[in-house]
């Protein structure tokens, strides 16, 4: 490229770069390389997809991704959803299961997508790969810590892509901008990260209710502890600890802590990755408001939601980097470095090494740089997804792999164990173990259910 042009497309780059926020033309390099349609040249190239637990977010995904895949199986064990997600996804067409496990002994199907509750996510993920499908698997990959390594050590053993549902990853104007940033040394050297998440709800009482028709509740709650169904009619979809409230028990998710610091201590921890910080934390500080009184890290009410309404945690690194962790209305990354500070949300990226971009614009190979795979798409979701589809083609490792999510979440199950126990931890980030506290590596793992466990092969 002559220097003219080079020019030229900094200044493209610059008239595009500078606007921010949701619904914004996309950065010019888009416009060059292939996008997955080019690639998914025939019928022969879509995916034949199963899809586990048939959702508000399945079916969200399903429509983002309805160019390039055919759902050809959907398992829910609730199965007025599974028939309504059939309809929304392929037209009525796909065989419905109750359970899971006979859609992924189907030889036509090539990868499955898990969207279960987060307490339903390892088990599947880790028999698909088994069974030889690549998934695509929601966030928070996993439950516990130990879930994480034992997903790692099937995929590394089975060689499939895995992707996590960490769409942020693959938001360019905005996450994926901001890294580049990162990348090109705009901010120095980082000090401090801060992930600024809103908190849990809180329930009164919520009663035991009858099961609804057609949800299967002891399958529903598989290797969580047998407990009875509630509902509590109110506003909006009411209060219960099934459909998508679930969120709001530790018995199926870590609360605020995993939900969104899935995402937000994600882009946390790969800006320190791409800041060049290789250690890990070495402990965490802080405390956490709970709406039900905690002893020895259990909720001595089992009637209502129980996560964390509140919290501020510290992770100190070793060079004396930090990243926090703290309830904030203002939901975001703040990213802190000696040289400047960039602010990143789904609607903005602010500071002033945004605003200098006016005047000292990226290098056209910023975002590739941080980016691998194939990005162009409408939106974050749909690009995420054709990064997955991608390289499931070329077999490379997506941009929200099994490694890079475990870093992430591995600090938010340790905030939500901190939160749980009420004091703070120090953590051998290497062996991924609590140092010096029996009762909190207690948390690392959690009992399966019997009838529930995962079954590895010999
Ligand atoms: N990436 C994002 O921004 C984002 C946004 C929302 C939700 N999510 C994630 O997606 C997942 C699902 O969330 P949701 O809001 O769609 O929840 P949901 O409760 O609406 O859907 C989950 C579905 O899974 C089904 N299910 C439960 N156990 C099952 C099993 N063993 N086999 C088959 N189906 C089973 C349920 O019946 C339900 O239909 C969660 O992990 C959540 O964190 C991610």
């Amino acid at each position: 490229m002559s220097h003219q042009q080079n020019q030229s497309s900094r200044r493209r780059f610059l008239q595009q770069s500078v606007m921010t926020g949701a619904g914004v033309s996309v950065p010019y390099f888009y416009s060059t390389p292939k996008t997955l349609a080019q690639e998914t040249k025939s019928k022969n190239d879509r995916v034949s997809m199963g899809v586990i637990g048939a959702g508000g977010m399945a079916n969200g995904n399903m429509r983002a991704a309805r160019d390039w895949v055919d759902v050809v199986a959907i398992s829910d064990v609730d199965r007025g959803r599974a028939e309504s997600s059939n309809q929304n996804m392929s037209a009525g067409k796909a065989t419905l299961y109750e359970d899971y496990r006979a859609l992924l002994d189907r030889k036509d199907i090539d990868a499955v997508h898990v969207a279960t509750p987060d307490h339903w996510h390892t088990k599947p993920v880790v028999e698909a790969l088994l069974a030889g499908k690549d998934v695509y698997c929601e966030k928070p990959l996993t439950l516990t810590i130990d879930e994480g390594k034992l997903i790692r050590r099937i995929q590394e053993q089975t060689g499939r892509v895995v992707q996590v549902g960490t769409q942020q990853r693959s938001t360019f104007n905005l996450f994926v901008k901001a890294m580049a940033l990162v990348a090109e040394g705009r901010v120095g050297k980082i000090k401090r990260v801060q992930a600024s998440i809103g908190g849990a709800p809180t329930s009164q009482a919520i009663p035991v209710a009858e099961v609804p028709a057609g949800l299967n509740w002891d399958r529903w709650l598989g290797p969580a502890p047998k407990v009875d169904y509630r509902f509590l009619s109110g506003k909006g979809r009411g209060k219960t600890n099934c459909h998508y409230e679930f969120r709001w028990w530790y018995e199926y998710s870590g609360g605020k802590l995993t939900d969104w610091g899935a995402h937000h201590v994600d882009i946390c921890n790969w800006a320190l990755t791409l800041n060049g910080q290789t250690e890990g934390p070495v402990g965490i500080s802080g405390s956490a408001t709970h709406p039900v009184e905690f002893k020895n890290g259990y909720p001595v009410e089992g009637d209502r939601y129980n996560t964390a309404t509140a919290f501020h945690f510290t992770l100190k690194y070793p060079n004396d980097t930090e990243l926090v962790i703290r309830h904030d209305e203002r939901n975001g990354v703040l990213i802190e470095g000696d040289q400047g500070r960039i602010f990143v949300s789904r609607g903005a990226l602010q500071g002033k090494p945004v605003e200098d971009l006016k005047d000292n614009p990226l290098p056209e190979d910023a975002i590739s740089n941080v980016y691998r795979g194939m990005p162009m798409e409408r939106n974050e979701r749909a690009a995420h997804w054709a990064n997955f589809l991608h390289c499931m083609r070329s077999r490379e490792s997506p941009i929200s792999d099994v490694h890079s999510h475990m870093k992430g979440l591995n600090l938010c199950h340790l905030a939500g164990i901190s939160a749980r126990l009420g004091r703070d931890l120090r953590w051998d980030d290497a062996n991924e173990r609590i140092v010096g506290d029996d009762e909190a590596n207690s948390f690392i793992a959690r009992p399966y259910r019997a009838g529930y466990q995962i079954d590895l092969p010999a």
